[in-house]
């Protein structure tokens, strides 16, 4: 059990290379399973949920090689069409081996999936999608056995939420189907473009239409190909949030300007100065900053829910309310608690918390228990008078690389147990 030791309020100053997109290398390492031959994956950023879907590919047959941030996967023999539980359980987002494993070998095994516990979590509309093309499921004890007898078959499936992972699931079920299939509703989060433009550098044959709808043309095989991963917006947002809490002035290379367009504002809002140049993002803090006012967080291009916890850290320095409402997952206010024995107002109301600012944080011990619950829990702590003590790293590591290395080259004060 690692943990971070802060001593808080150093100005922040200099400039870091934002990593490869997490919820763009999970899904796309998946889809090289689908690729029969060598796929090589550029700006793979260096996290405990890249390595467990190495490990899963491995399980499946794949050769894999990591050199840096490239990793190189070879699929030509793919030995199983199961996932065992401990492999399932170490994050959430393996359910998007279902339809790689599906489109590659007409049959999938995976029991439900663990990960970070943000409420319920159910993959209801992955299944009631694939079994719209085609797939035979069976569900029993926590496993879910899916099989396809004759051919995955393009449909119509319309989304009752765009979800991401679903999203992720049909289009990975889809580009080897026979026919096209038409999703409606469908995520557009960058990472899901970013996953398209990997499969169509295979030979898959996707396009978007008119807005949230995805059309699949099924082909016969895929090939392998090179691409490089987006950056990761949240990562970018997450650093942003800490320079805010800093008096700071910080630039970011390797960012995508578009992808944060929900997320730049509300830094404009709170009195940050944001400059964009190209690939580079260059935020300089206030004295003071104003509150955020009011942050509903909605599917792309919406603002990022990913993104709230650590915005949140930074609400409590805000002069003024923020009001936060939280509107894709049910569970994602555990570090309210933390945040409020560092010394923040907040108040929680189902989906609504309420920030009062702003306040003086104390360094306290801390207990993480999600991902970016973590991230908030170390911008809170950046803002905080004396030292902070942050339990759980573990989470933190899941999808940020080397975060205290980072921080620590900004000029923070941070030191990893
Ligand atoms: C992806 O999770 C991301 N993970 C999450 O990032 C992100 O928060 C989320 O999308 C929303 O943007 C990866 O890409 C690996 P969803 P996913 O399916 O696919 C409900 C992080 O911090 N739902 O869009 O699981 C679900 O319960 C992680 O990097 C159903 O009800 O998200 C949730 O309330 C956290 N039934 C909402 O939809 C389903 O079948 C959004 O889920 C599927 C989802």
């Amino acid at each position: 059990m690692y943990r971070y030791v802060l001593e808080g309020r150093k100005e922040l100053r200099g400039e870091i290379n934002i990593q490869g997109a997490k919820n763009s290398a999970l899904p796309i390492l998946a889809a090289t399973l689908v690729v029969n031959g060598e796929s090589v994956i550029h700006n793979c950023p260096v996290l405990t949920d890249v390595e467990a879907s190495v490990r899963i590919l491995r399980y499946l047959g794949c050769r894999i090689k990591r050199e840096g941030t490239t990793i190189i996967v070879d699929s030509s023999n793919i030995l199983r069409d199961d996932i065992p539980a401990e492999l399932m359980r170490e994050m959430r987002s393996s359910v998007i081996f279902l339809g790689a494993l599906l489109s590659r070998t007409g049959h999938a095994r995976i029991s439900l999936p663990g990960g970070c516990d943000l409420g319920p979590r159910p993959i209801d509309l992955h299944l009631k999608a694939l079994r719209k093309m085609g797939v035979v499921i069976n569900e029993f004890r926590g496993n879910i056995d899916c099989m396809v007898t004759d051919g995955i078959e393009g449909c119509q499936v319309a989304l009752g939420f765009p979800s991401v992972g679903a999203t992720e699931n049909i289009i990975l079920s889809a580009v080897m189907a026979k026919g096209t299939t038409i999703i409606t509703n469908a995520a557009a989060e960058p990472e899901i473009v970013d996953l398209c433009d990997f499969l169509n550098s295979c030979g898959a044959k996707i396009t978007t239409g008119e807005s949230g709808t995805i059309i699949i043309d099924g082909v016969d095989s895929l090939h392998g190909a090179q691409h490089s991963i987006i950056p990761d917006r949240i990562v970018a947002a997450t650093y942003m949030s800490a320079v805010a809490v800093s008096t700071g002035r910080v630039t970011l290379h390797n960012i995508i300007p578009s992808h944060l367009s929900s997320i730049i504002p509300v830094f404009e809002e709170s009195g940050c100065n944001v400059q964009t140049n190209g690939l580079d993002l260059t935020i300089t803090a206030p004295r003071k900053l104003r509150s955020l006012r009011l942050i509903r967080t909605m599917p792309y291009p919406g603002f990022p829910t990913d993104a709230q916890p650590p915005l949140m850290a930074m609400a409590t320095q805000a002069d003024g309310t923020t009001v936060f409402v939280e509107n894709i997952f049910e569970n994602r206010y555990k570090h309210v608690g933390e945040l409020i024995r560092l010394g923040a107002k907040i108040s929680v109301e189902g989906k609504v918390a309420v920030i009062e600012g702003p306040t003086e944080l104390y360094g306290a011990d801390v207990y993480a228990q999600d991902l970016r619950g973590a991230a908030a829990l170390v911008v809170a702590g950046l803002a905080a008078e004396g030292k902070t003590t942050v339990y759980g790293v573990e989470y933190l590591e899941r999808g940020y690389e080397e975060f205290d290395v980072g921080l620590s080259l900004l000029g923070a004060s941070i030191r990893k147990i």
